[in-house]
């Protein structure tokens, strides 16, 4: 698709809001996400780039009205992550390919691919007025024994995804972490443009 460039700067302005606007909440709201919602989400997911196109992302997605799987997928996340993302409509659980397809040999990228995939798939969901939060604390005993999982797979994250609460109906015991203020180095703490560790930005 061709755009106008007054489009681009307005969009890339839109795009760089909704980038900043993305965060991990911790407040679950219970208003569902439809099919549709899911599949748009990963119509962007299944774009990312890969190391040789071998697109080694897999994911598990539970929604709220299947019960028994949402419980599943809960099951392989750890107990302090459970606390808050027991309320999300969404459940997910990623997993990475270790071999190339083509040759079998390792892929070294497979995660990389994986953080991609998500990256594009947290940019759709925030588009969409929607928020997800990855998840490094999960349960790889519980996934690998709930789920048949092929020997090729590695499981990597859980990722919580719904709408948020307005800031009035966060729980007490949310207050706090939900509304904490986030922080990022800045440009010159992380791009090198002389020698390493010294920048001009
Ligand atoms: C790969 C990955 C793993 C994470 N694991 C957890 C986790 O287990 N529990 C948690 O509460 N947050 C987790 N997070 C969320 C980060 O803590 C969060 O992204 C970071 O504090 C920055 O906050 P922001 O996403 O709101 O900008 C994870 C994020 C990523 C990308």
């Amino acid at each position: 698709m061709e755009y106008q460039k007054d489009t681009l700067q307005n969009l890339s302005q839109l795009q760089l809001d909704l980038i900043k606007k993305r965060k991990s909440t911790v407040a679950f709201s219970e208003q569902e996400v439809s099919k549709a919602q899911i599949e748009q989400i990963f119509e962007a997911t299944r774009w990312a780039a890969s190391c040789f196109n071998e697109q080694p992302w897999r994911f598990i997605v539970a929604t709220k009205d299947n019960e028994a799987l949402h419980e599943k997928v809960l099951n392989g996340i750890n107990p302090h992550n459970q606390k808050w993302a027991q309320n999300a409509p969404v459940l997910m659980l990623t997993f990475a390919k270790k071999s190339f397809s083509l040759n079998e040999s390792p892929n070294m990228h497979s995660w990389h691919d994986v953080g991609l995939a998500v990256g594009n798939m947290s940019a759709q969901a925030t588009a969409m007025g929607l928020y997800l939060h990855q998840m490094a604390g999960i349960v790889r005993d519980n996934i690998f024994n709930d789920f048949d999982i092929p020997e090729d797979y590695e499981a990597v994250t859980a990722i919580a995804l719904g709408y948020k609460l307005d800031v009035e109906d966060v729980p007490e015991d949310l207050k706090e972490r939900e509304q904490k203020q986030r922080n990022r180095k800045s440009l010159n703490e992380i791009i090198f443009d002389q020698d390493w560790g010294s920048s001009s930005f």
